[in-house]
């Protein structure tokens, strides 16, 4: 039986590895930690605190002294750090909290993990697993291989310079202190409990509501799509198969166009409108309420300052010495993930919070994004 931390539960990967853990290890005890930012929602966990499945706590992965006292009440052997800013945009705005939480943050989880297990925590079976992104490996030409684990490092974004910075200090503290850590880097993650920042999320909406659908540039950028179940099952892998000290990479292997994939949503909606009558009458906005196609909202914005072209995941290592194979197909997951939110509006309408409006209305000002 495991004593897990997971950090950053209540977020979209978060969330989703709670309810996949629960339902796979049903024995282990699961304590959650998050400070609840805008992205951080106790809704997505309220039926696992509610069966007392997962214990959660409010804090700060950056509060060191929070960090110790829960380390030593809760004795945990497994911690899985998905706390982070996650938004590329939000971190060009504000480079600053990424750099608090992303990198302080995670020095201090660390740190605290390497004072409560000692120096036999490989011998006692602790393990530190650290979710990254395969965005710390920068942009790729159109007709490049996919990264691999030796890929050099080259982040364009300040989120993705925090997520670099933070990998580095998770290897330096294996290297150093022996820590037992492991790391995966891993694609664009699509699925429920997402927050509607995201492209997939922020377009599912706009097409229920009848708001546009902003394609920044010209939407010939290039995502690596990976379902956030299977997400969380290679996590699961390389908590009980991986030695410590390896980094794995974890993609979908379904590279699409971001209009393309835009373009799919707006399919899936017109079609879930056009096979059930009720949904006109609960969104009245949507061009499929009116026979109409949500492709009308698609328009093309100013692009994103500094944006990656292209990234894709060579997932051969995790699939040859792990066994792992993303299962999801792309068209089946974009469907279930659409049918989610449309059976899923209290949810995303619990999350729609006035502070995410306020971001919403700034980023796609006229003045904005012309
Ligand atoms: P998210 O933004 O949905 O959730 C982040 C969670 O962390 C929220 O619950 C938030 O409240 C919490 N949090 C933020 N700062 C905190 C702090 N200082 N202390 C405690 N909790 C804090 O993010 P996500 O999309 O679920 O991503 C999870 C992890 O996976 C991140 O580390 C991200 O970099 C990584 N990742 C995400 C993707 C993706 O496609 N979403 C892909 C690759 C890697
Ligand atoms: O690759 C993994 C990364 O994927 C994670 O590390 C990040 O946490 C996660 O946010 C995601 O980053 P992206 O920048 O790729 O995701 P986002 O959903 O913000 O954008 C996906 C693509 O769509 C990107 O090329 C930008 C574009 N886009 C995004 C938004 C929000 C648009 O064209 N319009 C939009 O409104």
């Amino acid at each position: 039986m495991r004593r897990l931390l997971v950090t950053g539960g209540a977020g979209f990967i978060g969330a989703n590895f709670c309810h996949y853990w629960s339902a796979a290890h049903p024995a282990d005890r699961v304590v959650v930690l998050d400070s609840l930012t805008y992205a951080g929602n106790l809704a997505s966990l309220a039926a696992l605190i509610d069966a007392g499945r997962i214990h959660f706590v409010r804090g700060d992965i950056g509060d060191a002294e929070r960090v110790g006292a829960l380390l030593a009440a809760e004795r945990p052997d497994t911690v899985v750090n998905f706390a982070a800013e996650s938004h590329v945009d939000r971190s060009i705005e504000d480079p600053a909290a990424f750099l608090r939480t992303n990198v302080t943050g995670t020095q201090v989880l660390l740190e605290a993990a390497r004072r409560a297990w000692g120096p036999e925590a490989a011998q006692r079976g602790c393990r530190f697993h650290h979710v990254s992104t395969d965005e710390v490996y920068g942009s790729l030409a159109p007709d490049a291989a996919g990264f691999t684990e030796s890929t050099p490092y080259a982040p364009s974004s300040p989120y993705a310079a925090s997520k670099a910075a933070a990998d580095h200090l998770v290897r330096a503290y294996a290297h150093t202190y022996r820590l037992p850590c492991t790391i995966s880097n891993c694609s664009n993650n699509y699925g429920p409990y997402q927050f509607p920042e995201k492209l997939l999320p922020l377009c599912i909406l706009n097409l229920l509501e009848g708001r546009t659908l902003p394609i920044y540039g010209d939407g010939l950028q290039i995502r690596d799509w990976l379902h956030v179940s299977d997400h969380c099952r290679a996590i699961d892998l390389i908590l009980e198969k991986s030695p410590p000290g390896e980094t794995w990479n974890v993609g979908g292997g379904t590279q699409e166009p971001n209009i393309i994939v835009v373009g799919r949503l707006c399919d899936l909606i017109d079609a879930a409108f056009a096979a059930d009558a009720a949904l006109a009458r609960r969104f009245p906005h949507s061009p499929a309420a009116r026979g109409g196609s949500g492709r009308s909202l698609m328009q093309h914005v100013r692009d994103r300052p500094g944006h990656d072209r292209r990234y894709a995941v060579d997932s051969g290592r995790i699939r040859a010495r792990l066994g792992f194979q993303a299962g999801t197909a792309l068209a089946a997951g974009l469907e279930a993930t659409v049918h989610w939110y449309l059976s899923h509006e209290d949810w995303w309408q619990s999350v729609v919070s006035g502070e995410y409006r306020q971001w919403y209305a700034r980023q796609y000002a006229p003045q904005a994004r012309p």
